[in-house]
């Protein structure tokens, strides 16, 4: 894994928004795998900013996120779509039909699951997976627990989870129970990853991955058996590390 130290938020969402500039310029049908939440927010403004700017093409990219909640509707105000729509594909030129989310409100949802593996499989695997991390480890709605071996799958989301979520609702009753989303063995099988860490918040979460032993109770630390992992980390979030 390798660390990329940022001295602020900002700073972190520059480095980041270069980074896969760099892969989407050099590599214009490539599969990304993108993430919500606080974290990757910045860097997406700056996509859009530099899509406005200097006209980078998205046409040709196809995207597949982590997670959706279970029961929400695209249009939902806080599904994932929505959030992926009004901060980031809804200012691009995308392809509509290169874009997929889980379907959170699918009939059946576990042949959803097994539906958006075979997707990210079509379309020859993920490219450039962007991870965030939540502060007791999980890597898109994996919580600890949750094993290596699996695929894409529902999950009932950690009270801890719903608490730091919840400011995104206005009351935390709103936050759903549950989630489908990409396993770990799904992120795993990414060519390389990009794990963005920001705030005080995530310290301790940091210092656990660079400094810990690889354990299913902590499950960011799987990347650690990956062979290409960038970490971009501000200050804040480096500060328990050294
Ligand atoms: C959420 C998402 C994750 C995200 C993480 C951290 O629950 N499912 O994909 O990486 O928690 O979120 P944030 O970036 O808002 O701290």
């Amino acid at each position: 894994m390798r660390v990329m130290e940022a001295t602020s938020y900002q700073h972190m969402s520059e480095l980041a928004a270069d980074y896969l500039l760099n892969k989407i310029r050099t590599q214009p049908y490539i599969v990304l795998g993108l993430a919500t939440g606080g974290t990757p927010k910045g860097t997406y403004d700056r996509l859009v900013k530099d899509h406005r700017e200097n006209g980078t093409s998205y046409r040709n990219i196809t995207s597949f996120n982590l997670d959706e909640y279970v029961g929400f509707s695209p249009d939902h105000p806080n599904s994932y779509h929505t959030f992926m729509y009004e901060n980031l594909f809804g200012k691009l030129d995308v392809t509509k039909e290169n874009i997929h989310l889980p379907n959170g409100v699918a009939l059946d949802l576990v042949e959803e699951c097994k539906c958006y593996e075979e997707q990210i499989e079509n379309s020859g695997g993920i490219d450039l997976q962007l991870l965030g991390m939540g502060s007791n480890g999980h890597i898109g709605f994996n919580e600890p627990g949750t094993s290596f071996e699996v695929n894409t799958h529902i999950v009932e989301l950690a009270q801890s989870t719903r608490e730091a979520n919840a400011r995104f609702f206005s009351h935390l009753e709103e936050v759903p129970h549950e989630a489908v989303t990409m396993g770990i063995a799904t992120i795993m099988r990414s060519r390389e990853i990009l794990l963005l860490v920001s705030g005080e918040s995530k310290s301790e979460a940091l210092k656990e991955l660079v400094n810990g032993e690889v354990r299913e109770s902590f499950p960011a630390s799987v990347l650690k058996m990956h062979p290409h992992v960038t970490i971009i980390a501000d200050k804040n979030a480096l500060s328990g590390v050294r």
